[in-house]
């Protein structure tokens, strides 16, 4: 395993060859502003059982239990800050301009550090979609005031987010795997790459040719197959790669 400063070495010189950069993030880039991973230490998934919150069949049964938890998943992360992973990347968007950002992440907060153009392929929590009229809209406020809250149609809203068993917003998607086949690098930054579709990206662009970097405290089920894994948070390692060498 290389070290941190020749991993950043490594990846810097391989962007700066790069005609295109993908970048893949999940929960733990967020995990150092203070909101919750899925699946480590901590974890929603180790205290919730997904199947009772997020599913169409779980909102079916008890919407009000759903938005609560999503409800209070959103005044979490309204006290978080970007943090300096998020900045990273916004500032290498704006240097690299072939550069395509692609979130697992519902918590807005690439958009918050400046990410321009962010394909959020399981959604956005801070967008509520009618399930009578389908119109969606923005809501930042932290804690709705009645739950659950109500289209001016009348209908039910959901959450803007992909619960277990929904497709991905076509798109959004199409444009994600458009971008990684035709990426030469990819940085795959905080996410244990186990939940389909999302986690095939990684053997996609592999696949594709291209170089795949992983930036992850700990080793996940891609570690052994991609180029290099360096084994660090994302506050410390992105930073330095808008370092110059
Ligand atoms: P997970 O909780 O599965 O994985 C988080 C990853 O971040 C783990 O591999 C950690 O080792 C790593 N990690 C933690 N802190 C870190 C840090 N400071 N710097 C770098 N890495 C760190 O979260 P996701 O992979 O994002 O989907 O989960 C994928 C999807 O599963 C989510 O989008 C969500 C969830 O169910 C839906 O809700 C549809």
């Amino acid at each position: 395993m290389l070290s941190g400063q020749a991993a950043a070495a490594t990846v810097r010189e391989w962007m700066s060859a790069a005609a295109s950069i993908a970048v893949l993030t999940g929960a733990g880039i967020s995990a150092e502003s203070g909101i919750p991973t899925f699946r480590g230490p901590g974890g929603l998934w180790r205290t919730y059982r997904a199947e009772d919150l997020a599913t169409p069949q779980a909102f079916a049964r008890d919407p009000h239990l759903t938005w609560e938890w999503y409800d209070w998943r959103r005044a979490v992360i309204a006290t978080a800050e970007p943090n300096a992973g998020h900045l990273a990347l916004a500032e290498l968007e704006r240097r690299f301009h072939g550069l395509t950002l692609i979130t697992q992440n519902v918590d807005g907060l690439h958009d918050r550090a400046g990410s321009r153009r962010v394909l959020k392929v399981h959604g956005d929590l801070w967008i509520l979609r009618c399930t009578a009229c389908a119109s969606e809209w923005r809501d930042l406020r932290p804690s709705l005031p009645h739950l659950p809250p109500t289209c001016d149609c009348g209908g039910m809203a959901r959450p803007g987010v992909v619960w277990f068993g929904e497709g991905l917003p076509e798109e959004t998607w199409n444009s994600a795997v458009t971008a990684v086949r035709g990426t030469e690098l990819l940085l795959v930054i905080g996410t244990s790459a186990v939940v389909y579709p999302v986690g095939g990206l990684v053997q996609l662009a592999q696949s594709a040719g291209a170089k795949v970097v992983e930036i992850n405290v700990a080793e996940t089920p891609v570690s052994a197959m991609v180029d290099l894994a360096w084994r660090a948070s994302a506050t410390i390692a992105l930073p330095q790669l808008i370092q110059s060498a």
